[in-house]
């Protein structure tokens, strides 16, 4: 029987996920390490018992849903995504990749079809920034890359600390140095995933098939001038931390623009002024920096040229500054066989696919380091992401699906 994704489920599915954490204009908060996204992970957990998949909970707080193969020793073939979300953000982000990972086996049930490896969903754990200003935090911790423990000590602001947050999710932090899921253990990763940009909305072109996935790198950057009356104090000799901050997030920009033929772009979203008063010249101003670039170009380049500018606007304005490096990952490039793989699929299927890379920072790029990954996107209405408007046509997730569960089911027989 051929494989056919179900479009009523899917949309009950994700509609209903997006209810948990829905905010008034429609969009969705359910931030990693709150009771939401506890919430959220309880309703995959059901989807999944559901499916008549076998749970379990790995060393990094991600949730998989394993099916049996008829060699069940074998190592798995994996699919999934993430399950929390950025502060109003959309109901798609992460979600349609984790209902897409369960639909597929779901799929798979309804046509009868077995598979000698294992399949197993997974919904990583806090993918995105926590208030702890880390990311992809699930799949680094089984890929390895949590290594620097000092990170258990960073604090949201109402002081917790991470390895306290860590513990209330019942995550045993004491096991984060094993390395690596053993590698042997997974067969291979897909990861579907909405585009969150318009090159496949714009084209209309349902599936995209990604090439390479871009990280970034992050800087926490506190400027400390001199707080002071905001009308007794005369401009001259001001050591105002705002306009240090303004000058450096306007270099970010500039900066950027000069490397945005080799795709780097750089971005300063988090901004916080002290004392905060309209009567008082900023004392403290710190800002989040993150720059990203795609594997064929070191981003660590115009990285560097963003601190040296920073530097010196404080030097030339005589605040004192403070950088420190929150996020350093690599761009990388994905398995050429998955490509291959999910080409074959899309042309069975008679869908039109565009091969190309990804802007956003994903799972797969962590599950790349210790097993082969690959990444199905779909196209994003107006190209909108982290934002409520974000919207995918619940037909082109169906044909995601179609060509996940294909390729699941190629690389689950080979
Ligand atoms: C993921 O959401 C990212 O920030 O790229
Ligand atoms: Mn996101
Ligand atoms: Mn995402």
């Amino acid at each position: 029987m051929k494989i056919e994704a179900d479009v009523a489920r899917i949309e009950r599915d994700l509609m209903a996920l997006g209810k948990i954490g829905e905010t008034a204009d429609g969009g969705v908060t359910r931030r990693s390490f709150t009771e939401t996204d506890r919430k959220g992970r309880d309703f995959i957990v059901d989807l999944m018992k559901d499916a008549g998949l076998d749970i379990w909970v790995d060393i990094g707080g991600n949730i998989h849903g394993v099916r049996k193969g008829t060699k069940p020793e074998l190592p798995p073939v994996v699919t999934g995504s993430h399950s929390d979300s950025v502060e109003n953000g959309g109901r798609f982000d992460g979600a349609a990749g984790v209902i897409a990972a369960i639909e597929a086996i779901r799929a798979l049930n309804d046509a009868g079809i077995e598979t000698e490896h294992p399949l197993e969903a997974v919904s990583f754990f806090a993918e995105e920034p926590s208030h702890f200003n880390t990311t992809c935090l699930g799949s680094r911790i089984v890929a390895g890359g949590f290594t620097d423990t000092s990170l258990l000590e960073r604090t949201d602001s109402q002081g917790r600390t991470l390895q306290q947050a860590f513990d209330e999710m019942e995550i045993d932090t004491g096991k984060f140095h094993i390395p690596a899921r053993d590698p042997q253990k997974i067969k291979a990763l897909i990861e579907l995933h909405v585009e969150q940009g318009s090159v496949l909305y714009e084209k209309e072109i349902p599936i995209g098939i990604i090439t390479d996935i871009v990280a970034a790198t992050r800087y926490r950057v506190t400027f400390l001038g001199q707080a002071d009356h905001a009308g007794a104090t005369p401009m001259k000799g001001r050591r105002d931390a705002l306009t240090a901050a303004s000058e450096a997030i306007l270099a970010v920009e500039r900066i950027a623009n000069e490397y945005s033929d080799r795709d780097v772009v750089a971005t300063v979203g988090i901004i916080e002024c002290h004392p905060g008063m309209v009567n008082a010249i900023p004392g403290n101003v710190r800002i989040l920096v993150e720059v990203r670039g795609r594997a064929h170009f070191s981003k660590e380049i115009p990285a560097a040229e963003i601190v040296e500018a920073i530097r010196t606007i404080s030097r030339n304005r005589s605040v004192d500054v403070d950088i420190e490096t929150i996020a350093q990952d690599t761009s990388r490039e994905v398995s050429p066989e998955i490509i291959d793989i999910l080409r074959q699929c899309a042309e069975d299927r008679g869908y039109p696919y565009l091969v190309m890379p990804s802007r956003a920072g994903h799972d797969a790029l962590h599950i790349q380091n210790i097993a082969p990954a690959g990444m199905i996107f779909l196209p994003s209405k107006d190209g909108i992401g982290h934002d409520p408007r974000e919207w995918t046509d619940m037909e082109d997730i169906r044909k995601g699906v179609n060509v996940l569960a294909e390729a699941m089911v190629r690389l689950a027989n080979q």
